[in-house]
């Protein structure tokens, strides 16, 4: 059996996806693979409620009991690999990863971004989105690299250099007239609890 590990820091609605596909489409028969844990970075994530509801492994590990990133990340390393896992799926997890953690769970660490990688990277997407009057948005599931959402940081000259963002799949809306942030936020969502059960199926398949 192939596990997954889902890592959270919040609402968690990403995971729950997840979760309610791999039930609905009997995973663990048909793939092979089921959720062995959800492990949240934040004591109080909501989504640790939600993931015990649906019957899952749920583990804390507090990042602020670590003095440093590379302690923290040591120390996730190691729950994670407890489970063996095929793969890592990032869920609303709002750590920046050590290289050392991206490098040792390189072709297994998947994320999912509410932008159209690699326009507007890092946080604040919607917003900044809107301000640049961009007419679509969107959501991009993508391997993780070492730069920050798959994007390198742009230096002059330097695009032929740059390791591709890794898409494995995007979903695309259009922004309307009178949207805010946070309406756009939920038009993004709703794709996004779509997209990314899709593009794990379609890697679990690949790989089964
Ligand atoms: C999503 O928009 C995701 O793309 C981003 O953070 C948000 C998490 O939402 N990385 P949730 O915790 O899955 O509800």
């Amino acid at each position: 059996m192939r596990h997954l590990v889902i890592l959270i820091s919040g609402h968690g609605s990403n995971m729950e996806a997840l979760a309610r596909t791999a039930q609905r489409e009997a995973w663990p028969e048909r793939l092979n693979a089921r959720i062995a844990a959800v492990i949240s970075n934040r004591p109080d994530a909501a989504g640790l409620k939600l993931a015990h509801d649906l019957g899952l492994p749920t583990e804390v590990l507090d990042h602020r009991g670590f003095a440093s990133r590379e302690a923290f990340d040591a120390a996730l390393m190691q729950r994670i690999d407890a489970h063996a896992p095929a793969l890592v799926l990032l869920a609303g997890f709002m750590r920046i990863l050590t290289p050392g953690f991206v490098r040792h769970y390189a072709g297994r660490l998947v994320n999912i971004h509410p932008s159209l990688l690699p326009a507007f990277a890092g946080l604040h997407t919607h917003r900044r989105a809107l301000a640049a009057g961009c007419q679509v948005a969107g959501c991009t599931v993508h391997w993780v690299s070492e730069a920050v959402d798959g994007v390198e940081a742009a230096a002059p000259g330097a695009s032929e250099r740059a390791a591709p963002p890794g898409i494995l799949g995007q979903a695309v809306v259009p922004v309307l007239p009178g949207d805010d942030e946070q309406t756009l936020a939920d038009r993004v969502l709703a794709q996004e609890h779509l997209l990314y059960p899709r593009v794990v199926r379609e890697l679990l398949a690949r790989t089964s």
